[in-house]
């Protein structure tokens, strides 16, 4: 039994528009990804990483994290993502090892994400939970806006909404027959899922929500870096 973590960091990155592709593009001095590797490798759960990266990004991508603090101990894969998020998780799926059987999914975009949270996720499916994200509440208010005919317009409570975020948590029995549904029936719900708890959701496997965390945000438009930037500045005092 071991765990291992899909890293998916094969997004253009167009709305960051910083010239090369996310997970590349260079905050204090190193990649995203390398960021996000670092955080989840001090977590100390994983014993296999696969990173999904654009294709033709593979050696660059292990060559950049090898060398890490607890790479070391860790079997590490780089694999050719896909055209969307789901795609290139599939991608990582199909390269884990046979002796897996919990399996964290992480955006590479949550690139400071604490440690902590990757290892409450971790334990929180070894402790029987089949699928779990990490929600953090939101501070805005919410309004509906009838995006569809017939959609419901007006203001949402947002008491009982969590804004989610990664890494994502599941069994792998369960994470693998999610994504094998979704591209076998190519359901319009799955085709809209922007994550995997949703759809592991649409086989009916209950989601459970832990506590998220400010610091896991997900960098996608330029501010995002100089917030990123900001809070590596406060760690490092
Ligand atoms: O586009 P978005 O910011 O929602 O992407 C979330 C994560 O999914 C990012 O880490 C991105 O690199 C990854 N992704 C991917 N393959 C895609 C699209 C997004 O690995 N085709």
């Amino acid at each position: 039994m071991s765990t291992a973590c899909v890293l998916v960091a094969a997004g253009s990155g167009t709305r960051l528009a910083a010239g090369s592709p996310k997970a590349f593009v260079v905050l204090d001095g190193r990649p995203l990804l390398v960021h996000a590797v670092e955080r989840v490798l001090r977590a100390g759960v994983c014993d296999q990483l696969v990173l999904v990266v654009p294709d033709g990004r593979q050696q660059e991508s292990t060559a950049l994290v090898s060398g890490l603090p607890g790479a070391g101990g860790v079997v590490l894969r780089a694999v050719a993502g896909g055209v969307d998020r789901r795609s290139s998780v599939a991608a990582g799926l199909a390269a884990l090892g046979d002796d897996v059987d919990v399996v964290l999914v992480h955006d590479a975009a949550r690139c400071l994400t604490p440690p902590e949270q990757v290892l409450e996720v971790e334990r929180a499916v070894r402790a029987g939970a089949p699928a779990v994200v990490p929600g953090v509440a939101v501070t805005d208010t919410v309004r509906a806006v009838a995006a569809r005919a017939g959609g419901a317009a007006g203001p949402v409570d947002r008491a009982s909404l969590r804004l989610v975020q990664t890494p994502q948590g599941f069994r792998r029995d369960v994470l693998e027959q999610a994504h094998g549904a979704a591209a076998e029936h190519g359901l319009p719900q799955a085709l809209a899922a922007t994550d995997d708890a949703s759809l592991v959701e649409l086989l009916g496997t209950p989601v459970t929500v832990v506590p998220g965390r400010e610091e896991a945000f997900k960098v996608t438009r330029p501010l995002d870096l100089a917030l990123a930037s900001a809070v590596l500045a406060q760690e490092g005092a």
